[in-house]
């Protein structure tokens, strides 16, 4: 893509991206729509692939993370129509029908396949499974989710004390147990009730505050008998469960909103209608956090899809002021706090995002990576074990030399700020943005006007 504004340097695998913003400025206006929800269609591919009959989904996201669950699936014997079909069909084997793979089972970057995956693996008795990943999912945290499972009975061996991929599973019959998990992690809690649903009786799990529902939604759906305490932000699956397939649209997804919202609400001029974006009250968060720092955001057209919140979302330019975010908002835009940064930059005052040390554990170090690329394009941002404070007040930043870290939320959100910089920014290993937003760029050349 050859532009005024972005310049793609086709290098595979590392593509760099320039993004040159002329003195006079840009503006970005439009209506638009964000690829399907990540977290949504990683769970309609597994839940279509073990329940009885077929699924039908459409608006699934067709980035990396949900190709490799889709890969990871059909290794084990479910039949998919094509992944670019308007719907796409998932013959589903039953549950407990999974086949044991011939091969390594690979989750690519994606945390969210791995861990829920293995609460199925490790529930089918008699199976042995390989798991593996890229270097970043490699690095990443699994004791979170072997905890609970080996308190259920779960054979699991892993690197470094059986806490890192590659992991090696036997499958077995499990107990069910009450976990009360140490994180507000929606990968943990499904994790559990994936591996509840096999599991005679009922497997429950508490977590210190609400994260993401979009599996207890999905699962009862799909007719498990399942029971949602949400004062005490309690989960219930009775097993063993019969699942049906179901008819699954994937709306529009909020983390990806969430740069458009961002750029739109920091640049002089701009207005965009994002249609179709799930607004499940344990995502909007990051709508929250913009309208306490007075962003122009109004909900339009709100509905229900296939069980899911659906609203159009309006954003206008207009003065921010900085605040402070901490608590049971933290995990309810979790993946939003790095653009969450780049908003905070050009707000009055001083903004403090506390309690978010999970950053640390996603595809990059995301506190430290935010920092020291921002800092780059002259931000003052200093780092906090568990957040960050950020010095806002900035009319522009300065165009520089930044790297993603290959992480795609990072990506993207830096491209969102180097339409704030003065002169010329160049991205490194911006093709990251593919694993949850396949053609971010084309909506960004298609939304700035000059
Ligand atoms: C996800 C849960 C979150 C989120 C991730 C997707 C999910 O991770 O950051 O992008 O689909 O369940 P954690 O469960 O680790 O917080």
């Amino acid at each position: 893509m050859t532009g005024p504004l972005l310049q793609i340097t086709e290098s595979p695998p590392n593509q760099q991206l320039t993004v040159s913003v002329p003195a006079a400025g840009i503006a970005l206006r439009g209506r638009i729509q964000v690829p399907g929800d990540k977290s949504i269609s990683h769970r309609a591919l597994m839940l279509g692939a073990i329940a009885q009959g077929e699924t039908r989904i459409q608006g699934l996201l067709l980035g990396e993370d949900p190709r490799s669950t889709a890969q990871c699936f059909q290794s084990m014997g479910v039949t998919l129509s094509d992944l670019e079909d308007d719907w796409v069909i998932v013959k589903g084997v039953g549950l407990g029908h999974l086949q044991e793979p011939a091969d390594v089972l690979d989750a690519g970057n994606s945390g969210t396949t791995l861990r829920l995956m293995l609460g199925l693996l490790a529930s089918h008795p008699d199976r042995y499974f390989a798991v593996t990943g890229d270097s970043s999912l490699r690095s990443r945290p699994m004791g979170r989710v072997i905890k609970p499972l080996a308190e259920m009975g779960a054979k699991i061996w892993g690197r470094q004390n059986n806490t890192l991929a590659p992991l090696a599973i036997q499958g077995q019959a499990l107990k069910p147990i009450h976990y009360h998990s140490p994180m507000a992690s929606a990968q943990v809690k499904s994790c559990v009730l994936l591996a509840g649903l096999l599991t005679d009786g009922k497997t429950t799990v508490t977590e210190p505050s609400l994260s993401r529902d979009h599996s207890e939604r999905m699962l009862q759906a799909f007719g498990a008998d399942l029971t949602v305490d949400q004062p005490n932000r309690t989960v219930t699956v009775n097993g063993p469960a019969t699942l049906t397939g179901q008819t699954v649209v994937v709306p529009g997804d909020i983390s990806s909103a969430a740069f458009w919202l961002v750029g739109a609400a920091i640049t002089p001029g701009s207005e965009l209608v994002i249609e179709n974006v799930g607004v499940n009250p344990t995502r909007t968060g990051i709508l929250e956090a913009l309208q306490a720092m007075n962003a122009d955001i109004t909900l339009e057209n709100e509905r229900l899809v296939t069980g899911e919140p659906v609203a159009d979302l309006r954003v206008r330019y207009g003065p921010l002021t900085a605040a402070t975010f901490s608590g049971d908002l933290i995990p309810r835009m979790i993946d939003e706090i790095p653009v969450l940064a780049v908003a905070a930059l050009f707000a009055k005052g001083t903004t403090v995002i506390k309690d978010a040390a999970e950053l640390r554990v996603k595809e990059s170090d995301r506190l430290a990576v935010m920092a020291s690329q921002l800092n780059q394009m002259g931000a003052h941002i200093t780092e906090l074990p568990d957040g960050l404070e950020i010095s806002g007040g900035f009319s522009a930043l300065e165009g520089a030399e930044v790297d993603s870290y290959t992480d795609h939320r990072v990506s993207m959100s830096l491209a969102i700020a180097a339409l704030q910089a003065k002169g010329k920014t160049i991205l490194r290993r911006a093709e990251a943005a593919s694993i949850s937003y396949p053609n971010f760029l084309d909506t960004l050349d298609q939304v700035c006007s000059l």
